[in-house]
Order: structure tokens, then C-alpha cells, then sequence
């Protein structure tokens, strides 16, 4: 058995650090750091699993081109089972070109491979393994959409669980998620995106409008923490202040504090504690998987969520 599959995208992450403005003219600017890292949502998710202790397998195509290789050996070298990664010799793997300062960041994305997964992909002997499965960045996982439903109600019926961030929609349509939902246990977006999906301006309005679809629904508010519901139960979590690098990633290493609590069968309120406490320790160094936590760690500091 597996603890968690996901299914996903995968793609490295430039980040460019410092206090510089790029300009056009063939102008040459010097910046204070470079971190070549793992990013994509799906895998900044499954390695936070990962160094929570549980066991994970990732299926994802990547291109037979260096950065394909860096995003399965970072994988790899954090015991995530990399059989289910599809190394296509006719894709190209994406990257994110993230230029960081102090206050703002601005990104620049080539897709890659990101799109190319389909449901066919994945190999059978996984998916009958896998106790819980999670998807990450569905709007931007196009081939992977149509079999999506389908595949999360099948495991729902052999008695496992489900989760989904969507993350952002870059058609900003929101479009295509009613047959998801009602098979989806564990819906974890943003507040942004939980309105935009809901069609209100308001995040408690949010909440109790996904809490009527799905049984598990947590919406993450940046620094102000994160709210959660299922069923008639209402939580709320609050982080510590912490000493902010970036914010990469700080949203998948929630899901996975999030989804390791639940899969171990705790409350609600302490498994949000959890989350809380990991999308913040993630905040403290640069990318998605550089601050990321053991189980003892986070929980210190989830004892200190208000
Ligand atoms: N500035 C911050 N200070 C402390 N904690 C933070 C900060 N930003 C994020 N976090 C922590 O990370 C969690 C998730 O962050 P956020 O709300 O940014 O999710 P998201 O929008 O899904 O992120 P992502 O950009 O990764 O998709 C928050 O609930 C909080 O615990
Ligand atoms: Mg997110």
C-alpha cells in the first residue's frame, strides 16, 4: 500500500532574488541569489507529504531533457516512488522563471510538459495502492481533466480518499468542477479562488457553500492562516509570525499538513493546526521544498497557531 498518489505536473523553478527591476535595451543587472528548485504544485505537495513521514508515489510526464531529470531525481531523493513518472522524449519540461523581492514577485512560465497527463497514464497497479490520491493545479492539467471524475469517484467506491487544490484558473472561467466535487473528500483552495468558484465576494459566504459539496473543505488565507469545514463543524487557525523569505509553494505544503492530519484520523481543528503551522514554516526559505518540515517540527509550532 502507498499513504498518497498524486497526480501531477512537474516542472523546475528559477528563482531569481533581489531588488532589481529587469530592463529591456540588452541591459545587464546583477541580483543577490539563484535557487535552481522542484516546482510545480504537485510536487512541492508531495514532497511535503513525503517529509511528514508518510508514503508517496508521484505519476507525471516529464521531457528526457535535463530539467526532466532534475524534477524526478529531486523526487526520488526524498523516497517518493517515481515509477508512475513518464519520461517522454517528445515533450519538453517545463519551468518558472520567479523574479523575487522583497515585497512582490513576478513569474514567467513555459508550460512544458504540464498539460500532458491523461488519466490512460497512469499505471493501474498504483491507483489500486494508493489509500488517498491528490491533484494539484488541475486547470492547468487539461489531459488529465476528463478522466478526473471518474477516476476520484472509483476510489472513492474501493474505500480510499481524495483531495484537490485546483489553484489558480488561468481562463478565470472556474468552469467544468460539479462531477469533481461530488467525488472529491478533501477541497483545499485559497480565498480567491474558493470565491471565484462559489460566484461570491466573501470567504465565510465561500465556505459554506463548498461545505454543502464537499465533506472536508479548508480555505487558505495567506498570513491570516486558514478556515476549515465539515459538516456542521467551523474551525479556524492563525499562524505565528514568522520571517518571510518567499511564500512559494506555501499553499501545497498546507495541503499536505493538511491531508497527512486528516489521513491519521485526527480533528479537524488540530489537522488544520498542522497545515497552518507547515504553509508557514514552508514561507521561511526559498521555493516550495527547501522549508519543509518532519511531523515533530511542525507540530511545535502548530501548538502555537492561535
Ligand atoms: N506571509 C505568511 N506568513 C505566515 N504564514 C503564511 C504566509 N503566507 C502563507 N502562509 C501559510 O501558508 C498557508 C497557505 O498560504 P496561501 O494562503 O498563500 O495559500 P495558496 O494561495 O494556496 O498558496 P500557493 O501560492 O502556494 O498556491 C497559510 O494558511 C499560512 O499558514
Ligand atoms: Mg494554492
Amino acid at each position: 500500500m502507498i499513504d498518497v498518489l498524486v497526480l501531477g505536473e512537474l516542472n523546475a523553478d528559477l528563482i531569481l532574488q533581489g531588488d532589481v527591476e529587469p530592463a529591456w535595451g540588452q541591459t545587464e543587472k546583477l541580483i543577490d541569489d539563484a535557487t535552481l528548485t522542484l516546482g510545480s504544485s504537485s510536487a512541492i505537495f508531495a514532497c511535503g507529504i513525503a517529509r511528514l513521514g508518510l508514503s508517496v508515489a508521484f505519476a507525471g510526464i516529464v521531457g528526457d531533457d535535463l530539467l526532466g531529470h532534475f524534477c524526478r531525481d529531486q523526487l526520488a531523493a526524498r523516497g517518493i516512488d517515481t515509477s508512475g513518472v513518464v519520461v517522454d522524449s517528445g515533450q519538453r519540461t517545463g519551468m518558472t522563471i520567479i523574479l523575487q523581492r522583497p515585497d512582490d514577485r513576478a513569474m514567467l512560465t513555459f508550460p512544458g510538459a504540464i498539460a500532458a497527463l491523461t488519466v490512460q497514464q497512469v499505471k493501474p497497479a498504483l491507483l489500486d495502492a494508493a489509500r488517498h490520491i491528490h491533484v494539484g493545479s488541475y486547470y492547468l492539467q487539461t489531459a488529465l481533466q476528463p478522466g478526473l471524475a471518474p477516476l476520484f469517484a472509483a476510489q472513492r467506491r474501493r474505500g480510499g480518499t481524495t483531495s484537490l487544490d485546483t489553484n489558480w484558473d488561468p481562463s478565470e472561467r472556474w468552469a467544468g468542477l460539479d462531477a469533481l466535487l461530488a467525488a472529491t473528500e478533501i477541497f483545499l483552495p485559497n480565498e480567491t479562488e474558493a470565491c471565484r468558484i462559489t460566484g461570491t465576494a466573501d470567504t465565510s459566504e465561500a465556505l459554506e457553500l463548498l461545505a454543502t459539496r464537499v465533506p472536508i473543505v479548508a480555505i487558505k488565507r495567506g498570513a491570516a492562516g486558514a478556515v476549515a469545514a465539515r459538516g456542521i463543524e467551523r474551525v479556524e487557525a492563525i499562524p505565528p509570525r514568522v520571517n518571510v523569505v518567499d511564500a512559494v509553494g506555501a499553499g501545497d505544503s498546507f495541503d499536505a499538513g493538511f491531508v497527512c492530519g486528516l489521513l491519521k484520523g485526527w480533528t479537524l481543528e488540530r489537522a488544520l493546526k498542522l497545515a497552518v503551522a507547515c504553509g508557514a514554516l514552508s514561507t521561511r526559505a526559498a521555493g516550495g521544498t527547501q522549508g519543509q518540515v518532519t511531523l515533530d517540527e511542525a507540530m511545535a509550532l502548530a501548538e502555537q497557531c492561535r
